[in-house]
């Protein structure tokens, strides 16, 4: 039903530049996400799931909601309802912050891409762990495992950066399923030079210890060498880490046609080649020990099963949401569980 009145929907968004019909969802999502929890569940289908354990969780399939979408935590009880296996919310900031100036969001339609550059606009990790200690004494908390995925304030120096994640963690300590640390956006100046050994040394350990249990995970961008990405997983793991995230959003563009000429990072079909080449030289050549969430440019069914394959313990996707629509989650786990 929901894949029936995409089509109508899509073309009527698709009208409004990228971030316009972000809102335009939005709205109403965030208004009365419960009554549109119970809207959606019928409208989707089935969803056979199979439950997944990764670090110590139970997701209810492998595929999840990656960052970014729902940067406040507005809309859990929606992302249930689609059929996700688990939820990341984020990115959070310890300072609430309005972002990049517009326009910060860009959609190619013909290659099924989107470019952010949008700087992690968000209402703080207070407002977020307000919002969910709301929800879970309400007894509405979803029935699939919610992510926090944190990063750096941009007014914080980057010499200050431990201290930034470690207030918003501690925030959030109780509140959320797992943390993810993010190191790997392009688009807050500084935050990716945080993916360097010197900096991951000083950022980790303390994260992992205010997380005190609750498992954090590490997001890596795909522009990082096999070396880099070597050296992270090996911090990682020294540090007490529970699994990788690979990948976040490409600042090449040697993947599209042309270039738009737009700064920010790339996501969506032109990544998953890049964001597959990472995630093996995690896999197969750096052999990392930790759980790895596949992300970058899943739209498919087969794309799930091949990263599954390879050995991801799970995956997230974002952009071929809004290309695909709301019936993409469920779909996905139906045709997966199909094949196996
Ligand atoms: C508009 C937009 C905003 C994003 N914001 C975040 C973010 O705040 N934090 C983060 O870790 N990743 C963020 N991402 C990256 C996604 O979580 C994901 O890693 C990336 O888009 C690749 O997956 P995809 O090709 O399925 O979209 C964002 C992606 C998009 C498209």
């Amino acid at each position: 039903m929901v894949d029936a009145i995409w089509p109508l929907l899509r073309w009527m968004l698709f009208r409004f530049d990228a971030e316009t019909a972000h809102n335009l969802t939005f709205g109403p999502i965030s208004a009365a996400p419960d009554l549109m929890a119970r809207v959606l569940t019928p409208l989707r289908g089935r969803n056979p799931a199979q439950p997944t354990e990764v670090a110590g969780l139970t997701f209810r399939g492998p595929v999840g909601l990656a960052a970014g979408l729902d940067k406040n935590g507005v809309a859990l009880p929606v992302w249930d309802a689609l059929g996700f296996g688990f939820i990341e919310v984020g990115t959070v900031t310890a300072h609430p912050q309005p972002g990049n100036p517009k326009p910060r969001l860009f959609r190619l339609a013909p290659e099924r891409a989107l470019i952010n550059r949008l700087g992690f606009n968000n209402q703080g990790s207070e407002a977020l762990a307000t919002r969910l200690r709301r929800r879970r004494e309400r007894g509405r908390w979803p029935a699939i495992p919610v992510g926090v995925n944190v990063g750096k304030s941009k007014i914080t120096p980057i010499e200050e950066a431990t201290d930034d994640y470690v207030t918003s963690v501690t925030r959030l300590r109780g509140l959320a399923d797992y943390f993810t640390v993010n190191v790997s956006s392009p688009n807050t100046p500084g935050l990716r030079d945080l993916q360097s050994q010197e900096h991951l040394e000083r950022l980790l350990a303390p994260v992992v210890e205010a997380a005190d249990g609750t498992p954090v995970f590490l997001k890596l961008a795909p522009d990082l060498e096999a070396q880099d990405l070597a050296g992270a997983a090996g911090l990682a793991e020294a540090a007490g880490v529970a699994g990788l995230i690979a990948t976040n959003t490409t600042v090449q563009r040697d993947m599209l046609p042309s270039d738009p000429g737009e700064q920010g990072g790339l996501s969506g079909r032109p990544l998953y080649a890049l964001a597959r080449a990472k995630i093996e030289d995690l896999l197969r050549d750096v052999g990392t020990s930790l759980p790895v969430i596949g992300v970058g440019g899943v739209e498919t069914a087969a794309h799930v099963a091949s990263l599954l394959d390879a050995g991801c313990a799970a995956v997230q996707l974002y952009s071929s949401l809004i290309f695909e629509g709301p019936g993409l989650p469920a779909r996905i786990h139906r045709q997966l569980r199909a094949r196996r």
